[in-house]
């Protein structure tokens, strides 16, 4: 579904991805994984299209959408939660996830809401509360349920867990669960090895903008859990 061949990208002098190839099948869960700096992000947000590639290739589904712009790029099914809490703070727990789903109907919005509020409760008991006055963990969770909202073909989540008690991350999981057993691609990003691994079917292991280890969460455990002590 998703082919990325040789992808560099540079921020001035800095050179984030060194010639980045990764493969994400259709129905799988790919996991992203290194220390601080390791190009994560990078990769992420030039799929996204908010970072630029300086070299390489991006396809979805055999279409070359390297040089489309962002805003088209959500026309292709493309679910997106960035890194930290990006909320608007002074909407509603309700409109914030909604957000993501403004090119459904009112009813299919309505679906949306409670599908997603059965998987984090929080979303029912918050709705009509301001996204500002949660806290940390609860606007993360808002983040990622606007991205999951429209039911992307593909959910890309950049380090979803990040920061989250352990109660916030299994309800996270099972979410990405949930919608990879309905059919949706995701890559996602982690620091945290341990609990990414469990949901993932897949991955690739980073480090100062190379890959380097892939495979089956079998094959890269091992280096995964290397890099998360580094
Ligand atoms: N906007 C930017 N300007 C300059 N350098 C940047 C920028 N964004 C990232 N970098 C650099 O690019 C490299 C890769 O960063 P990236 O954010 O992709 O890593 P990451 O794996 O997501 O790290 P983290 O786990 O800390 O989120 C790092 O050396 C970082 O300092
Ligand atoms: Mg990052």
């Amino acid at each position: 579904m998703l082919k990325i061949r040789d992808l560099v990208v540079r921020y001035g002098g800095i050179t984030a991805l060194d010639r980045v190839s990764a493969d994400v099948r259709q129905g799988e869960t790919v996991i992203l994984l290194g220390a601080n700096g390791a190009g994560k992000s990078s990769l992420i947000n030039s799929v996204i299209g908010i970072v630029p590639a300086a070299a390489g290739t991006i396809q979805l589904d055999g279409q070359t959408i390297s040089a489309v712009p962002a805003s088209g790029r959500a026309a292709y099914g493309i679910g997106y939660s960035p890194e930290g809490r990006r909320v608007f703070a002074s909407m509603s727990v309700r409109d914030n996830v909604l957000a993501g789903a403004a090119r459904l109907s009112r009813a299919a919005q309505r679906q949306a809401y409670a599908k997603l509020a059965s998987l984090f409760p929080m979303l029912e008991s918050r709705a009509n509360d301001l996204a500002g006055y949660l806290s940390g963990g609860q606007q993360q969770i808002v983040a990622i349920a606007r991205a999951m909202s429209a039911s992307p073909r593909l959910l890309l989540l950049d380090e979803p867990f990040l920061g989250l008690a352990p109660v916030w991350i299994q309800q996270i999981s099972a979410a990405i669960r949930q919608f990879r057993a309905e059919g949706t691609t995701i890559l996602m990003t982690e620091q945290m090895a341990i609990p990414a691994l469990k949901v993932a079917t897949r991955g690739y292991v980073m480090r100062g903008g190379l890959v380097i280890r892939e495979g089956s969460v079998e094959d890269i455990r091992e280096s995964a859990l290397t890099e998360d002590y580094l």
